[in-house]
């Protein structure tokens, strides 16, 4: 298959629509050689060509049938047309149309056609001319972008330059808002999975045609109207009031601010300060539930306040370095309220990132609880300690129900361990009638488990709590990790050291307090651990602990 993709931008390769055209030639060729067909790709860039303007003259139909007088680039770039079995026109949209130099090169395909009048099928226009070469069974496919939001109603004019051109039906296309968006590093992350999908496109086309699925998705906004204007203003690095020109790190912030996502507000209104401390600037961007402001005299109150180098930060959006992992070696800091950081992707990420966290904020019922673990246990010790038959056949009942009382929620393996555990000790203390021994060995048990996960990659604690952190992307926070590591570690002991106290107060006598220190110690544990686990990162954050 030979395809000619003629690139109509005036930009060359550094063009956005190029991204398109060629993600979907990549989706086609891989889809195409896959069903063993060989695909040639000739890439004709109008920019650099010599092609003047027609002169009007009709010599191609009157002088030299065929041949314009012209001698530029335009011959070859019909043989190519010609030769080819399909086209793919790349082009930026200008003033609602093709640019001037693609116009161009259509006007200067009138040698392609006959100079006589013909009727069309397609009802396009008043007339037509019948091609000069045999053009049947070519396909064509127009990929381009555009610079507003979005590119509903803003092709009206290139659809029917194109039906007249091609024919109505005879092409697929593919148009897309806010292209200037593929040149904006920081915004790859959404850019890519539009390129991503563009691939697929092309990969769909090899085997027939673009899916309506797919094509659905591509109409899909790249940024909603709102968040895509604010960030397409403050590009332009002038100020909307004064129309001066801005700082880099100016313009930066209001585009940042822009990516505010308001439908995550809370009901409680932020004050971001951001301080490049290389620059010696601080910004304040207000986060509020009709969107972000960004405040450059100081005035507020700050809430959150991140003291960064601008180059870091930089670095962070551009995705060159994770944003956690940053943090976790104190790149930068964060005081005041953490809460910010931790929800990071809900209010600031991209346009997939932000639904993500807006979705799983919707599946939490399904997110495992640490009840379905301790149930058992805790069934265990209290039954089991009063009868050791009756308390048995109550904790192995209870552990047959887990799964059942349960069923809306994951169970992790932490949960199946303890119900398989304890269950074997019931049965144990019901077979030898050992109650207490057993409850004993059950602390023991229980302890080894927090300190087992303690040399895994997911310490006991986190296999609950990551899911409101952001899921499996929590592993990858260092202040996310040490923090459960050392929560672990701590519950761990306290079990071991349970056991080993249990034994020798129930040794010297003073087994009946034992039903007080027993319970209280875990209810102060609990208190510790839900403060720690918000205290530690924040104070790490803070850069108190170098
Ligand atoms: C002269 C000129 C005219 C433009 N006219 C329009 C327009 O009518 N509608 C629109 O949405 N964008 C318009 N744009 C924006 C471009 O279509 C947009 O920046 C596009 O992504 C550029 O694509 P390219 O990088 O492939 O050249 C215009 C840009 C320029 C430079």
């Amino acid at each position: 298959m030979k395809i000619l993709l003629i690139n109509g931008s005036p930009k060359g390769k550094n063009s956005n629509s190029l991204r398109l055209a060629n993600s979907f030639m990549e989706g086609l060729r891989i889809k195409a050689e896959e069903q063993g067909q060989s695909v040639e790709l000739e890439e004709l860039d109008v920019s650099s060509l010599k092609i003047a303007p027609c002169k009007g003259c009709f010599s191609c139909w009157r002088n030299t049938p065929g041949s314009c007088c012209i001698k530029d680039a335009m011959p070859m770039v019909i043989e190519k047309e010609i030769a080819a079995d399909l086209i793919i026109w790349s082009f930026p949209l200008y003033y609602f149309n093709v640019p001037g130099s693609l116009k161009n090169l259509i006007d200067r395909q009138l040698p392609m056609v006959l100079p006589f009048m013909s009727e069309r099928s397609d009802g396009c226009g008043s007339g037509g001319h019948d091609a000069r070469y045999d053009m049947k069974g070519k396909r064509h496919v127009l990929i381009s972008t555009c610079g507003f939001y979005s590119a509903e109603n803003n092709y009206d004019s290139v659809t029917k330059m194109f039906d007249h051109f091609l024919g109505r039906g005879n092409y697929t296309s593919i148009f897309c808002g806010q292209g200037e968006l593929f040149r904006v590093k920081e915004l790859s992350e959404r850019t890519d999975e539009y390129l991503e999908l563009v691939k697929k496109a092309g990969a769909e086309y090899a085997c027939g045609g673009i899916t309506d699925a797919t094509d659905k998705e591509l109409h899909t906004l790249l940024y909603p109207k709102e968040i895509f204007e604010k960030m397409a203003d403050a590009s332009w690095g002038v100020s909307k009031e004064s129309g001066e020109k801005e700082a880099d790190d100016l313009v930066f912030t209001r585009q940042m601010a822009a990516l505010y996502n308001k439908n995550a507000y809370d009901g409680k209104d932020r004050v971001l300060e951001i301080c490049y401390t290389d620059l010696g600037t601080t910004y304040q961007i207000l986060l509020g539930k009709d969107g972000s402001k960004v405040i450059t005299d100081g005035s507020l109150n700050p809430t959150t306040r991140i003291d960064t180098p601008f180059t870091v930060w930089a670095s962070i959006s551009r995705g060159e370095i994770g944003g956690a992992e940053a943090l976790g070696k104190q790149m930068y800091t964060v005081s005041g309220d953490f809460s910010l950081m931790i929800d990071w992707d809900k209010f600031f990420g991209s346009m997939s990132s932000q639904t993500a966290a807006v979705k799983e904020e919707k599946e939490t019922l399904k997110k495992p609880s640490m009840a379905s673990m301790l149930i058992p246990w805790i069934t265990f010790w209290i039954a089991v300690s009063i009868n050791s038959v009756t308390g048995s056949i109550i904790a192995m009942a209870i552990c047959a129900l887990i799964p059942l009382l349960m069923r809306k929620r994951k169970l992790v393996l932490w949960d199946q361990l303890s119900i398989a555990a304890v269950a074997c000790l019931s049965a144990i203390a019901a077979i030898t009638g050992e109650g207490k021994l057993v409850t004993n060995a059950g602390y023991l048990v229980f302890g080894l488990f927090w300190l087992v996960s303690c040399i895994t990659r997911e310490p006991l604690c986190a296999a609950y709590v990551k899911y409101n952190y952001g899921g499996d992307k929590a592993l990858n926070n260092p202040l996310f990790m040490n923090a459960n590591y050392i929560l672990a570690a701590c519950w761990g002991a306290l079990y071991i050291c349970t056991a080993v106290w249990t034994y020798l107060l129930g040794k010297a006598g003073l087994g009946n307090i034992l039903i007080i220190i027993n319970n209280l110690v875990p209810i102060a544990m609990g208190l510790f651990t839900a403060w720690f686990e918000k205290w530690y990162p924040a104070w790490k954050a803070r850069g108190k602990s170098s």
